[in-house]
């Protein structure tokens, strides 16, 4: 897998863990609401036992994100192939 193809993967699944912690989180704290709009679908024990799991994915996902786009990894690289560029 090259790097490329790595921050695609955890940016899109940060983006959809992120959404599915959110709803998850709403559909305990509305989730008259939430039931209602997912059919039925997502009920509070269901919204709470996806929420009290969710967040560990989610942490390890934001985790990576963040030090994959940062700065200073970048520069690190940069400065890594600056050393070996024949220039
Ligand atoms: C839950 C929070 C976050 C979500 C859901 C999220 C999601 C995303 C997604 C989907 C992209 C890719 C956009 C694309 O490919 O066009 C992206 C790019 C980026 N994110 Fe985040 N992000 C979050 C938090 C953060 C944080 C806290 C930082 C900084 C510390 C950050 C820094 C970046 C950077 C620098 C890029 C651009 C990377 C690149 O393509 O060069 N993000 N993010
Ligand atoms: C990035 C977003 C979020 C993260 C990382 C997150 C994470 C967590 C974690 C780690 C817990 C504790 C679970 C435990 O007791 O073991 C929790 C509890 C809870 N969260 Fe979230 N949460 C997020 C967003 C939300 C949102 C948007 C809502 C609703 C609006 C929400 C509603 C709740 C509620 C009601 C509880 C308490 C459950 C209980 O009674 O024990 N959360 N959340």
């Amino acid at each position: 897998m090259t790097r490329r193809q790595l921050l695609k993967l955890v940016h899109w699944s940060l983006l959809v863990l992120t959404v599915l912690v959110v709803i998850s989180g709403l559909g305990i704290t509305q989730y008259q609401v939430v039931s209602a709009v997912s059919f039925g679908l997502l009920s509070k024990a269901l919204a709470f036992k996806l929420h009290l799991w969710l967040w560990i994915p989610f942490v390890v996902a934001f985790i990576a994100h963040v030090l994959l786009t940062s700065r200073l990894f970048r520069r690190r690289r940069q400065t890594k192939s600056d050393s070996t560029d024949p220039r």
